[in-house]
């Protein structure tokens, strides 16, 4: 028989799995029924050829924040093909298109003026952008909302100039989205004055809103019955506690149901719950550890076998111990203390400096937090 028959025939309590997928966009979101309401506010000036103000939205991640604006996007989209008017709504994520030429190429690509992805100055793809505004052969004029998603990436990797060039094109109005409330001060004076935004700030779900999302996600994605009692309880109360995160709800009863499935269970248990929330927290740690900077995870390394050795690791013994894995390749041992503190800003390791008593100075003593074989795992030692 076919390998893939078996594995296609196999029971399961998922009806539609990708009802759980990130991407999927609801068409209910409870408890933000207000926030879409202020979106709309600004925008529906789109509607009388006014462009609208830009807009700033804040909040955590899993807050709702794409979910909510992209579906304001669809409403939007449905009322000005209703109405024959030339508003288009183009959705930029910034961790696909991270820099100002990639960024208006691909907004020159999607309203029909290809521009190839390198090759051109920058200027050229600004002025083939600002062209597009010109009047049309009926006069029409195009009304542009640009929604940058994750915006800080962008500011980080490639300035602000993005929203220099925008905020100086007629017609177009910007809705960036960040998860930091701070991210303003990667744009410099000059251009933040000429980005005159409206602020919405998207708050954290508690567990009873988590509950409400999940329940009606969860009809749709599950056969009936499927889900044991206390079951969305437990994952809206887990993921209340990060920082309420609609996200992480739903990613444990997806995976939750992962594991009722592998157990041949017509029904997810709360030990489930339990098992996919380890599940999600082990590939969260391995994909950091496996993004890391190859010097980073050489010192990483040097910290695993020397937690392995039971020894106390201070920063000299962990920079011999890194020099002999990192051969000619290594950085100094000045550097080497920013990596310890940025591995402990990622939770990896903790660093505590202690004193060894009178006279002897202070020393910074370096634990890791997180298993040894999960770090060999992941960087397949
Ligand atoms: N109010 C809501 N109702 C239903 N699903 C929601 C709601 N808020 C968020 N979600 C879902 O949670 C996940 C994370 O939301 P998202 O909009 O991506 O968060 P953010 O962009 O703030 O990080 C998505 O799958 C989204 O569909
Ligand atoms: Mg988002």
């Amino acid at each position: 028989m076919n390998i893939f028959i078996p594995l296609k025939n196999k029971k399961t309590i998922f009806k539609s799995k990708e009802i759980l997928d990130h991407r999927f966009i609801p068409e209910t979101l409870p408890h933000r029924d207000e926030k879409l309401k202020s979106i709309a506010k600004y925008w529906v000036e789109a509607l009388s050829k006014i462009t609208p103000q830009d807009i700033t939205i804040y909040g955590k991640t899993g807050t709702g924040k794409t979910a909510v604006t992209l579906f304001a996007k669809q409403q939007l989209e449905e009322v000005a093909k209703e109405n024959d008017l030339n508003i288009r709504i183009e959705y930029i994520r910034c961790t696909d298109f991270n820099t100002e030429y990639q960024i208006l190429a691909r907004l020159c690509q999607q309203l029909g003026k290809p521009v190839p992805y390198r090759g051109w100055t920058k200027a050229e793809v600004v002025n083939t952008f600002r062209n597009l505004f010109n009047s049309n052969m009926l006069g029409e004029d195009l009304i542009l909302i640009v929604i940058l998603d994750e915006i800080d990436v962008i500011l980080k990797n490639d300035g602000d100039s993005i929203l220099y060039t925008l905020t100086r094109t007629d017609n177009v109005s910007i809705t960036s989205i960040s998860n930091y409330v701070d991210f303003k001060r990667f744009i410099k004076p000059k251009v933040k004055s000429s980005l005159r935004d409206r602020e919405i700030v998207f708050p954290p779900y508690n567990a009873q809103q988590l509950i409400d999302i999940l329940e009606e996600r969860s009809r749709l994605a599950f056969n009936e019955g499927a889900i044991g009692p206390g079951v969305i309880s437990l994952c809206s109360a887990l993921a209340a506690k990060e920082e309420g995160d609609a996200r992480y709800a739903l990613d444990l009863l997806k995976t939750s149901g992962e594991i009722a499935d592998e157990n041949e269970s017509d029904i997810i248990l709360e030990s489930y719950v339990n098992e996919a929330k380890d599940r999600i927290e082990h590939n969260k740690i391995i994909d950091i550890i496996m993004t890391l900077p190859l010097q980073q995870q050489k010192v990483l390394e040097a910290i695993t076998i020397l937690t392995q050795k039971n020894e106390e690791i201070t920063s000299g013994l962990l920079y011999e111990v890194y020099q002999k894995l990192a051969k000619n390749d290594k950085v100094s041992y000045r550097r080497l203390f920013d990596f310890i503190n940025e591995l402990e800003m990622l939770g990896l390791i903790s660093a505590n400096t202690i004193s060894r008593g009178r006279g002897k100075g202070r020393t910074n003593i370096i634990t890791l937090q997180c298993d040894t074989e999960l770090i060999e795992q992941a960087l397949m030692v």
